[in-house]
């Protein structure tokens, strides 16, 4: 079910396609659904703020965030997962250049943790967000690829790992709800993971940049398990993003929140490598995280266009409607085959699974059966393309 792979068999999905797909002309003109680029509008609040603050732009930020920023993050924080250990906001949390660059530096920092390890893992689901593998590289680790739950859910159960490997093992990395299948974990599924990643002293790194982007029940999250554990946020961080909860990909802006003593050693690196969030940026998510109206009418938005999904494309293609993300991970016989046609006869654009997830020990690939297909466009522009996806899958 597992074994050791390079970091360097992941390469770019979108990169990956256009070579696929070059000499290839669109059927009908082109609807992108393969970059999780949220198109609904940026919040009113924003445009404001960055004015407000503009003269922030003549002054080099503060890496470690401002007060401002960090105390609205772990209040935030505090209330969505209503924690009875607060969140403190001078060493729990720190702002990130978008979490993709925190998901890839924090793995160097793992590594730095246990230099005793000589073959060092770092644990990954599969499908995974490509930053994962970027992670294991520049930590100098072995990829283990993990299978899905065995209940299905796209949730890697650890109990069917040997020893060997966790005790190597430097990181996990989790996204809950998993991108792109869309599952969520539990808090029963959380205190697992942190169980077992306590019992061999490796970091969870705990993807949540989806997490506000859900069909009915907020997903809990992994500083839930840990304060119901008892035992502090040692082992384990959280990254979350403005990308997706506020419709601000283009805003750079997230956060990473936990594990104090990890931070504190991070911190000391960060500050001298990694990218700082400008003044007005991190004011922004001050604001972003104040509100919750502008998250709810996103879900709305999301959720209209799952309904859609599910009476365009219907009984024959029977797309699934996740809990959580706004991806449709449609099992479509050969992903890549599909996407090719999709191109072909529809202009629908759209990422062959198997191009999200790195072939397994025995050569087979999990993604090979689906697409991924992100529903980041407006409704009208989606009901399209779901309708001429459904012609050419139907
Ligand atoms: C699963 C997942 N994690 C993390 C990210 C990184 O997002 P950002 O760097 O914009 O915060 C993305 C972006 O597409 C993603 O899909």
């Amino acid at each position: 079910m597992l074994g050791p792979t390079s970091a360097r068999q992941a390469t770019s999905p979108f990169a990956r396609l256009n070579e696929r797909l070059a000499g290839v002309a669109p059927g009908l003109p082109p609807i992108n659904l393969t970059i999780g680029e949220p198109q609904h509008p940026v919040p009113a609040f924003v445009a404001p703020v960055i004015a407000e603050n503009i003269a922030l732009f003549g002054r080099y930020p503060p890496m470690r965030g401002t007060d401002a920023f960090r105390g609205t993050v772990a209040r935030w924080l505090d209330r969505r997962y209503s924690l009875a250990t607060a969140i403190d906001p001078e060493s729990m949390v720190l702002p990130l250049n978008g979490s993709r660059e925190g998901l890839v530096l924090a793995a160097l920092a793992a590594r730095q943790r246990r230099p005793e390890i000589d073959r060092p893992v770092v644990l990954l689901p599969n499908p995974f967000y490509q930053a994962y593998a970027a992670g294991a590289e520049v930590a100098g680790a072995e990829i283990v690829l993990l299978d899905d739950g065995a209940d299905g859910r796209a949730i890697p159960d650890l109990s069917r790992i040997c020893e060997d490997v966790l005790s190597r093992t430097i990181a996990l990395y989790i996204a809950s709800p998993a991108a792109p299948q869309g599952d969520v974990a539990t808090t029963d599924d959380w205190t697992r993971v942190l169980e077992t990643a306590r019992r061999f002293g490796f970091m969870v790194f705990a993807d949540e940049c989806y997490s506000e982007i859900y069909r009915d029940v907020p997903p809990p999250g992994v500083l839930q398990a840990a304060d119901r554990l008892g035992d502090g946020y040692a082992g384990v961080l959280t990254f979350h993003s403005l990308s997706k909860r506020s419709n601000l990909p283009g805003l750079r802006c997230g956060f990473v929140a936990g594990d104090p003593d990890f931070l504190g050693a991070w911190m000391r690196f960060r500050n001298i490598a990694a990218p700082q969030v400008p003044g007005p940026i991190q004011a922004v998510a001050v604001a972003a995280y104040e509100d919750e109206s502008h998250v709810a009418e996103n879900r709305a938005l999301y959720n209209a266009k799952y309904e859609a999904a599910a009476a365009i494309l219907g009984p024959n293609v029977r797309p699934k409607t996740p809990a959580g993300g706004f991806f449709l991970w449609l099992e479509v016989g050969d992903g890549e085959d599909a996407a090719v046609r999709l191109w072909q006869e529809a202009g629908v654009r759209t990422i062959p699974g198997a191009y999200l997830a790195l072939p397994r020990p025995d050569g087979s690939n999990p993604g090979t059966p689906y697409i991924r297909v992100a529903m980041v466009q407006d409704l009208a522009t989606t009901q399209e393309a779901l309708t001429r996806m459904a012609r050419v899958l139907g």
